[in-house]
């Protein structure tokens, strides 16, 4: 057992905002930390600030989750649990962006696709709260990746609860605590879902993205970058976020796993969208 790595988790889990965090990724920040800094107390601080980058910073008050599952489960009929779910998807600054454009994001985007029976969604954050807004099929498997146990769970249950358009019942499908950059999604599904995750990716680790990018095994994938940054701005970063998916593409090697891509963009207020289709 390596005794600062596991000291350090237990300093960092000490804090209620990093409790919930999948251990792998606090272990994999928290080595990198320990390697460069100078003292054991700026290598937890350090890991703290990757944390926050990494997720810490899409909340602005921690969640009640038993409240929101309550009301999720008392809700008189689906429109207004749909009303409910738009509520809570308020609470993440990722889901909180894609609420002016939610009624045409996925209709948009999925429009004409083949039915769609498996989703991997992945750094999902609490998007899965989005589901009744998603073309999919009745039958459809979903798979949900985070690094908050605690959201987990809530999304566990919410799956018990969801119906697909409009209909009452329950989607089947898993939540997985797990940091997908030391594991990735291994499930082969008909549609990855990618959203304004990549960055985030990518600012953890270099090379990040591409890595991702060339394990998935969806035959469509969704990806998005956000039209502004978390402070606001804006200007600029469709543009650089545009190059960066298109550098991505080009160095990603379809060729040596076989892939042949079809890519289509659309741009919505608050978001720049790229439906990848892979033969
Ligand atoms: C910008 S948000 C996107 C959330 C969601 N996809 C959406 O668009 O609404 C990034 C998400 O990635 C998650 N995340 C960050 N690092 C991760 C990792 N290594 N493994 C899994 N999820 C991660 C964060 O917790 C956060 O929910």
């Amino acid at each position: 057992m390596n005794e600062p790595l596991e000291e350090l988790l237990t300093a960092v889990t000490q804090s209620p905002k990093y409790r919930a965090i999948a251990p792998d990724l606090i272990r994999r920040m928290g080595a990198a930390e320990l390697a460069k800094r100078r003292s054991f107390k700026e290598a937890v601080k350090g890991t703290k600030n990757k944390l926050h980058q990494v997720g810490g910073a899409y909340w602005d008050t921690a969640v009640d989750y038993p409240k929101a599952l309550a009301r999720l489960q008392t809700a008189a009929d689906e429109e207004t649990r749909r009303q409910i779910c738009r509520d809570l998807m308020r609470l993440h600054a990722s889901t909180r962006e894609r609420l002016p454009i939610l009624d045409e994001f996925y209709a948009t985007t999925l429009a004409g696709l083949p039915p769609i029976r498996s989703v991997v969604d992945v750094a999902c954050g609490l998007n899965p709260l989005a589901i009744p807004w998603m073309p999919l099929a009745a039958d459809v498997v979903y798979h949900a990746y985070d690094i908050y146990g605690d959201m987990l769970a809530f999304l566990q249950a919410y799956l018990g609860l969801v119906g697909i358009n409009g209909e009452t019942g329950a989607v089947s499908g898993r939540v997985h605590h797990q940091d997908i950059l030391s594991q990735p999604p291994a499930e082969p599904a008909d549609l990855a879902l990618i959203l304004k995750a990549l960055p985030c990716l990518e600012q953890a680790e270099s090379g990040a993205a591409a890595r991702l990018l060339g394990s998935i095994q969806a035959r469509h994938l969704l990806i998005s970058y956000p039209a502004q940054s978390l402070g606001g701005r804006g200007k600029g970063m469709m543009e650089n976020y545009e190059a960066q998916f298109w550098d991505l593409v080009n160095g990603t090697p379809k060729a040596a796993s076989g892939r042949d891509w079809h890519i289509t963009r659309f741009e919505f207020a608050t978001e720049l969208a790229f439906l990848v289709t892979t033969s």
